[in-house]
């Protein structure tokens, strides 16, 4: 017999989805649930979604197709909860489809869920709320995602309404969190024990703009100086709002890793412009340029888009030159996927999908070279890791991450979240692998 209070939560999306996890987990236990790490333990089920490309939609779906099965085999009191930006875009129509689905909490009502579910479980009525008016910031205080690393949420939404995107209508506007909350979470979490924090934001760069509170690169120095902290990263960054200014506060504060996530998305200015990025690849290499000068070491990754509605041969071939000009670290890759709402929709000229599947397929095989490529690079490298967790298949090895994000494995006996002085001097198919030097800080 399963109990009422248990809760079971899976997560899809990005870091921001996965950090309001984090905070659905806290409202549930403040309200005297228990989370289970079955899904046959669990009374209720939380399904935290992500609709930014279709296949996103698709893998929810499936897992509902998953739940109604436990439902009719045994579990049949269960209740399926949906949370996050695919219950904010299809709201009722959910219940419509999956009447198993007895509350759908869009993106302003995630830390509701308790109260929806004690509703639903007195009145047997489907709780829906997809209103945009109690938008909020967790108060449940700052808990990590790991023992030595933690999110903090800066900004939520977006304003950028890049034409093939669905977040801004699903996330609503830009809006920063207080600094001086960011920075009591930052330091509460040092305080216990946090070394690595990570900035989210959907456009980190746009902190403040829209409360007239101060700016990314002036948050970035305030963080620096909370003394517990080692490493200050954020993702993920908009090359038109990315300036002078807050690449040289990265440069100047020593906690502030020199890994930059940096979405270029096309490499033709044609395609950029109705992407409506507001950026031209000339600016992009700009900031690149920046980086090196102010910088000079660092890493950069991105997300790259093909297929976009009349991307031509000509175009693809700007992104794969960009791509080899800048040599990403690592790039994310996507095949354009067509999405309410976006404007992107109402360009005729759609790419086949066997042509944007093989332009996709190019892209990887070239990012695969670059990759190995800038990870040779790093050999004979002395430099400092992070240990995250100690390997699965053999523990006496662990995963490292080193500040230019780079996972590295490494032989040592020292515990997750220890730094230790690491030599990178293999390159086994495409992992790093390093020895310790000397283990640099306990925590
Ligand atoms: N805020 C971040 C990330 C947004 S979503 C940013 O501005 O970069 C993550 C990535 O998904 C995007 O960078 C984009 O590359 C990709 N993406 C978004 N909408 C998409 C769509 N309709 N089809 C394919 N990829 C998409
Ligand atoms: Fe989407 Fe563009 Fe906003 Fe990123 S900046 S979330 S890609 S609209
Ligand atoms: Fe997906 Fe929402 Fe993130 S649509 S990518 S979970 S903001």
């Amino acid at each position: 017999m399963v109990s009422r209070e248990t809760f079971f939560i899976e997560t899809y999306g990005c870091e921001m989805n996965k950090s309001d996890s984090i905070n659905i987990v806290l409202s549930l236990e403040a309200s005297g649930f228990k989370q289970v790490k079955n899904e046959k333990e669990a009374h209720i089920i939380i399904l935290n979604t992500c609709c930014v490309r279709r296949h996103a939609e698709e893998r929810v779906f499936g897992r509902l197709g998953y739940y109604r099965s436990l439902k009719e085999n045994g579990q049949e009191n269960m209740i399926i909860v949906l949370v996050g930006c695919m219950a904010q875009l299809l709201g009722k129509k959910v219940t419509k489809l999956f009447p198993e689905v007895k509350v759908v909490a869009g993106t302003s009502h995630a830390l509701k869920i308790p109260q929806y579910v004690m509703e639903y479980e007195t009145t047997r009525q489907k709780q829906v709320f997809v209103d945009r008016d109690r938008y909020e910031f967790s108060s449940y205080g700052v808990k990590r995602a790991e023992k030595h690393s933690a999110w903090v949420n800066i900004i939520k939404g977006c304003s950028n309404f890049c034409s093939y995107c669905i977040v801004p209508f699903v996330r609503g506007p830009e809006l920063s969190k207080p600094s001086d909350v960011i920075v009591r979470e930052a330091k509460e979490l040092s305080d216990k024990g946090v070394v690595e924090i990570t900035l989210l934001g959907q456009n980190v760069n746009a902190y403040g703009r829209d409360t007239g509170d101060i700016s990314f690169a002036r948050l970035l120095e305030k963080l620096n100086k909370i003394d517990g902290l080692r490493w200050i990263r954020f993702l993920t960054s908009h090359p038109k709002d990315f300036d002078e200014d807050i690449i040289k506060s990265i440069a100047s504060c020593e906690k502030v890793c020199p890994w930059i996530h940096l979405p270029i998305q096309s490499g033709s200015d044609r395609i950029l412009n109705l992407m409506n990025r507001g950026y031209t690849l000339k600016h992009y290499m700009d900031v690149v340029g920046l980086l090196y000068k102010y910088i000079g070491d660092f890493s950069i990754t991105t997300d790259i888009i093909v297929g976009f509605p009349t991307e031509t041969e000509v175009d693809f071939q700007k992104t794969l030159d960009a791509i080899r000009a800048i040599e990403f670290d690592d790039a994310f890759t996507y095949m354009y996927s067509s999405r309410p709402h976006i404007r992107a929709e109402d360009l005729s000229d759609k790419v086949p999908h066997e042509v944007a599947q093989d332009r996709l397929t190019q892209l990887i095989t070239l990012q695969r070279e670059i990759s190995l490529q800038k990870n040779k690079k790093e050999l004979g490298k002395t430099v400092l890791g992070l240990i995250e967790r100690v390997s699965k298949k053999n523990p006496q090895e662990s995963l490292a991450k080193t500040e230019k994000a780079k996972p590295v494995v490494v032989v040592t006996d020292s515990k997750p979240g220890n730094f230790i002085e690491i030599c990178i001097d293999d390159l086994s198919g495409a992992t790093l692998r390093a020895h310790e030097v000397r283990e640099a800080c306990r925590v």
